[in-house]
């Protein structure tokens, strides 16, 4: 029987649809499958698995998928054994501190001894090591921008697209600690024939991105 290619693509959030639209344009036909959690590529021998992002890099480091869209935030925060095969120039975004807006500019120092909430620790850990900062990491899962109003922390740590959810929610942006995109990841242990079929989808991948820019 001919291997497939698993690929894990977010089952919904920021990168899903790009993710399946690129795939698209790579001649690779994703079927409407009712929510369901895997399904058979059209034209390709691939088989796309729909999966949490924060699922996706160690799903990938085990072999359960043989690569997957994520962004590159997710990627080292999960510090995976992994590897970016190609960068995506879609989901932009950063990782940022962020301050409520009553709270005057500061310097990064002022940060020591903050509690700091986020969804985003090793990044954000290694981060203050490297400048030197004592603060306290809160780790929450989701709805980081509503912490410092409940009292909770200080200052977060989240993600900023558009800036919107730190508008709304009295905060600014006081310093970006990561620049993301999207990318494609691989596992370290990809047979012959899914090699081969990744070159393949690598080959229209860059194909795709040069007809665009
Ligand atoms: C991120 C982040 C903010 C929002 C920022 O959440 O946690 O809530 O996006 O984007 P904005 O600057 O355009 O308002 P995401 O949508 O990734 O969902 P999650 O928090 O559930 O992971
Ligand atoms: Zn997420
Ligand atoms: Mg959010």
């Amino acid at each position: 029987m001919q291997e497939k290619l698993r690929i894990a693509v977010q089952k919904s959030g920021r990168l899903s649809e790009d993710s399946l639209k690129l795939l698209k344009e790579c001649g690779i036909g994703v079927p409407n499958g009712n929510n369901q959690l895997k399904i058979n590529a059209e034209n390709f021998d691939a088989e796309i698995l729909f999966l949490r992002d924060d699922d996706i890099p160690e799903y990938v480091q085990d072999g359960v998928a043989d690569i997957g869209f994520v962004g590159e935030n997710v990627m080292l925060e999960k510090n995976k054994a992994t590897d970016i095969v190609e960068r995506l120039g879609y989901g932009k975004c950063r990782l940022s501190i962020a301050l409520p807006k009553t709270r005057k500019k500061l310097a990064i120092k002022d940060l020591d001894g903050m509690k700091i909430a986020t969804s985003y620790p090793f990044i954000l850990n290694k981060w203050l090591k490297q400048n030197k900062i004592k603060a306290d990491i809160h780790v929450i899962s989701g709805s980081v921008e509503i912490a410092p109003r409940i009292g909770l922390a200080d200052a977060i740590c989240d993600l900023v697209s558009s800036g919107s959810t730190l508008f709304s929610n009295e905060l600014y942006e006081f310093e970006t600690i990561l620049k993301s995109e999207a990318v494609l990841i691989s596992g370290k242990k990809l047979s012959p024939a899914r090699k081969q079929l990744l070159e393949k989808l690598l080959f229209r991948i860059r194909a795709v991105k040069k007809a665009k820019y």
